[in-house]
């Protein structure tokens, strides 16, 4: 069968598989210039999430080039409330920037046109299935609940989520409302890009290391189960990656909370916590972006550490969070060849 082939849904799964199979988050992105070059010709970065051509052609580059054994949809975690009806652009050196959402305006949030603005996202994925290599996985992908909603609150990044901390303690209810949202239309979205091709799916909680241990319960792991259940609901054998960035000694708990096949873990998770986390599933992860952007013994030394601690059980290498634009691309070379010359 074909997707015997696919070792990164084997290790999701929980075979062990040395060396493991790699890809990168954000693989498909600046710091490669083909990913420059069709950019500029889309115009802007959601005239590439909203072009099949675009985003087919895009996320089928770091395939081209490194011949990683995943390859994730290109798209972006802000298409679903944009897909709500709010606005939405990503503005150069900026990042993303939309009206900040006010308490009343979470009951005017219409699901009406969901899936119709939606639609060339999972026509990217029919496609992509048809023109990755057999063996090569395709993951989709959704932000979590929690993180999604920072960026709704605040109306762009912060460094600490303190508007969407705020509104949470100020507006339980309105909070609650918002985040149960969310959770039901990313499932749909996740099993949309499923039934589309997606062999697996990651959720992406990038901003759940900022809260508080009953606020990570409430905001992040009560969601992302809810999400969970959903998808397994028609999907019981699609493996779902879970990844609560920052969240510490709160990791230890995350993967029986919401039922998430496979848990991805930043750098900061100690490779001792790691090996443990490991006992119960695959994990995902963990170098750190930065030891990519030095290159030479730093790079080498994390990635020999990683595969040393965690080669020996369930592991798809990964970084610890996105590939920033500075990284060289020699240095992504090295590394996919330091992990595919392993020996144990
Ligand atoms: O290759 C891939 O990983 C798939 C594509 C992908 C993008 N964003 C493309 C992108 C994925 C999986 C995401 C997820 C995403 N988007 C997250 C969760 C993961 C994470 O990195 O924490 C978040 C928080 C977002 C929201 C977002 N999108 C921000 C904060 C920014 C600005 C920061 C930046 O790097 O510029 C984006 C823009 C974005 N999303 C870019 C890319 C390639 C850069 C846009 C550009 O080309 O100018």
């Amino acid at each position: 069968m074909a997707e015997k082939k696919r070792i990164v849904l084997d290790v999701l799964r929980g075979e062990t598989v040395f060396p493991p199979p790699i890809w990168m988050m954000r693989q498909a992105g600046r710091y490669l210039p083909e990913y420059r070059e069709t950019r500029k010709r889309a115009g802007g970065f959601l005239d590439l999430c909203y072009n099949p051509d675009f985003a087919v052609e895009v996320t089928l580059q770091p395939i081209k080039r490194f011949g990683f054994d995943a390859s994730i949809l290109f798209s972006d975690i802000l298409v679903v409330p944009h897909a709500l009806g709010r606005d939405l652009r990503f503005e150069e050196g900026r990042g993303p920037v939309m009206t900040p959402i006010a308490m009343e305006d979470i009951a005017t949030l219409s699901t009406e046109a969901f899936h119709e603005v939606l639609a060339p996202v999972y026509e990217t994925v029919r496609r992509l299935r048809k023109e990755l290599p057999e063996e090569t996985t395709l993951l989709g992908f959704c932000g979590a609940p929690w993180t999604v909603a920072t960026y709704m609150i605040a109306g762009h990044g912060t460094p600490d989520q303190a508007p969407a901390r705020l509104f949470g303690y100020r507006h339980p209810e309105a909070m609650r409302d918002l985040l149960d949202l969310l959770a039901r239309q990313s499932a749909d979205y996740l099993i949309r890009q499923i039934d589309a091709g997606a062999d697996a799916v990651q959720i992406f909680d990038s901003w759940s290391g900022v809260l508080d241990e009953a606020c990570f319960q409430d905001y992040c792991m009560r969601p992302v189960a809810e999400i969970v259940r959903r998808v397994r609901a028609v999907h019981p054998d699609t493996p779902i990656i879970g990844f609560p960035k920052g969240a510490g000694s709160l990791y230890d708990g995350y993967r029986a909370a919401t039922g998430i096949t496979a848990l991805g873990i930043d750098w900061s998770v100690p490779l001792s916590q790691a090996k443990t986390l490991q006992g119960h599933g695959a994990v995902q992860g963990n170098l750190d972006p930065l030891r990519l952007v030095a290159g030479g013994k730093a790079l080498d030394e994390g990635v020999d550490a990683i595969l040393r601690e965690l080669g020996s059980g369930p592991l798809v290498f990964n970084l610890g969070h996105g590939i920033t634009p500075e990284a060289p691309i020699a240095h992504v070379e090295r590394m996919v060849a330091r992990v595919r010359e392993a020996t144990t």
